[in-house]
Formats: structure tokens, C-alpha cells, sequence
């Protein structure tokens, strides 16, 4: 039976993908920062292993990672948040450290303290954003994260293609959870968490090295990308 380590297993897009690799018959280990949270979902649940700690705390990361003891297949790296800059001229630069700290600095902890427990020939997956593609208003803290993610998952998968782990930077477009259940725009081809979860699944195990969801999104926003600064800037702010 193969393991697979999901982190911010307690909500949105991570829990999603926690069921679906259950009704794969992987073993789980389910990430999340909040104990009881976890309890709640996944106590008495066969094939579950909880594993608590917030990625913003290196000693937490560590104190985790020593309780795991076996070989873990694939390691997703799911866990995030977001929070906009509303007003550009009075920008927050405690906001922009939150969301670089949590969606960015933690991978490095997250490496340095679970590298070690991936085996020869498994996996390696960063949950970016299709955000990278282009710039969107208000998101500031959160492209710069996303795009930090992206320059990591691509420069690790030539170093750690000599150790035959291999590493897949997925980009979903809107996904349907509590994150941005809090966006109060309009969210272009919108899906559910389980769509997400059921086409992270799919490209994973086909080891792509990078794939992006839904189609119809992706290639708006890179044709978009081709046209001058200036045109695609109008629509877009
Ligand atoms: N939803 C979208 O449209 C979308 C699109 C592209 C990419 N993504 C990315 O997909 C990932 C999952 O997002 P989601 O939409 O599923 O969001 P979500 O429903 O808010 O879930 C986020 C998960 O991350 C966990 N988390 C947040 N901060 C943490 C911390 N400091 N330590 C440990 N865990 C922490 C949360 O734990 P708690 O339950 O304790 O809060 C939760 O389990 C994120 O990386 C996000 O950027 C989402």
C-alpha cells in the first residue's frame, strides 16, 4: 500500500484530496495545524495517520517529521493562504510577510525536515497557482508567493531528478473552499474541491512534471499573456 502526505488536510482542496487517495487505498497522512480539527475528521478513520503542525513553525515542522518512521511515496505540499492588499499606497507589509511566510518560507522548512523521508522513485508535489500566470489586482503577497513556489518546484526537479524523485507543480485556476468562499468577485470556471482533488490525482500519477486546471482558464490567461502589457493590463485591473 503506497503513502501519500497531504498538508492542510483539514479543509478545501487537502481534504478533497485526503478522500479521493483513500478511495485510491493509499494510506494518508493527513497534515493540518489544528488537533482537534483533525480529530474531528479523521479519528477512527482506517488508513489515516494525523500528523500536527503549523508550517510557519520550523520547530513544530521538526518535532512532526520525527514521528514519521516509514517512507512516505508522495508528499504534497498543499497547505496556504491568501489575503489581499487592498489599499496599494498603504501597503501591508505585515499581510505580505503572513502570506509569504506560509505559502513560501514553510516549503523550506517543510524540506529540510521531510526530504529525507521520500524514497527512490516517489514524488514530490507543490500546489502553486494558475495566479502566476499573470498579475491580478490585489494579490500582491500572494502571486509573489505562488511564483516563488513555482521557481522552487522547477529548480528542485533537476536536482532531485539524480535521487529519482520527481517533482510536479500543479496549478489549479478557482476552486471552490473557504478560501475563496471569501472572494467577492466573480471566479471564471469555477470548480469544485473534488474536481481539484480528482485532477491533482490524475496528473500526479501520470508524473507530469507540470500541469494546470481547468483547460479553458489556463489557456485564456497564456494567450492573454501574449498579448502587450497594456491591453491585457485593461482587462485585468
Ligand atoms: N481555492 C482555490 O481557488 C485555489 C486556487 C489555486 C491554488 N490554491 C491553493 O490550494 C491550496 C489549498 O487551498 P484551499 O483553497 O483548499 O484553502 P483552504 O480551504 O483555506 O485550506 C487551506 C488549508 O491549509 C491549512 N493551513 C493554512 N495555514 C496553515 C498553517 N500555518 N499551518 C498548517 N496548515 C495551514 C489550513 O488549515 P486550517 O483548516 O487549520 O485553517 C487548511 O487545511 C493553497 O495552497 C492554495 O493557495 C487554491
Amino acid at each position: 500500500m503506497k503513502t501519500v502526505l497531504i498538508t492542510g488536510a483539514t479543509s478545501g482542496i487537502g481534504l478533497a484530496l485526503v478522500n479521493y487517495y483513500l478511495q485510491q487505498s493509499f494510506t494518508v497522512v493527513a497534515c493540518g495545524r489544528n488537533k482537534e480539527k483533525l480529530s474531528l475528521l479523521f479519528d477512527g478513520i482506517a488508513n489515516v495517520n494525523q500528523l500536527v503542525f503549523d508550517v510557519t513553525c520550523p520547530e513544530s515542522i521538526h518535532a512532526a517529521a520525527s514521528e514519521v518512521t516509514y517512507c512516505i511515496d508522495i508528499m504534497i505540499f498543499n497547505a496556504g493562504d491568501c489575503e489581499y492588499i487592498d489599499n496599494v499606497m498603504n501597503f501591508d507589509g505585515m499581510a505580505f510577510e503572513r502570506v509569504i511566510n506560509t505559502n513560501l518560507v514553510s516549503q523550506g522548512h517543510m524540506l529540510s525536515a521531510l526530504l529525507t523521508k521520500l524514497s527512490r522513485g516517489s514524488q514530490l508535489v507543490f500546489v502553486s497557482s494558475i495566479a502566476t500566470t499573470l498579475p491580478f489586482p490585489r494579490s500582491h503577497a500572494y502571486g509573489a508567493s505562488k511564483a516563488g513556489v513555482d521557481y522552487l518546484a522547477n529548480t528542485l526537479r533537476g536536482d532531485l531528478a539524480k535521487f529519482n524523485i520527481d517533482v510536479s507543480l500543479v496549478h489549479p485556476g478557482f476552486i471552490k473552499t473557504p478560501l475563496t468562499d471569501k472572494n467577492d468577485f466573480s471566479m471564471p470556471f469555477l470548480l469544485t474541491s473534488e474536481e481539484a482533488a480528482e485532477r491533482i490525482f490524475n496528473g500526479v500519477d501520470r508524473r507530469k512534471a507540470y500541469f494546470s486546471f481547468p483547460k479553458r482558464f489556463t489557456y485564456t490567461l497564456k494567450l492573454m499573456r501574449l498579448l502587450p502589457n497594456v491591453i491585457w493590463q485593461k482587462y485585468v485591473f
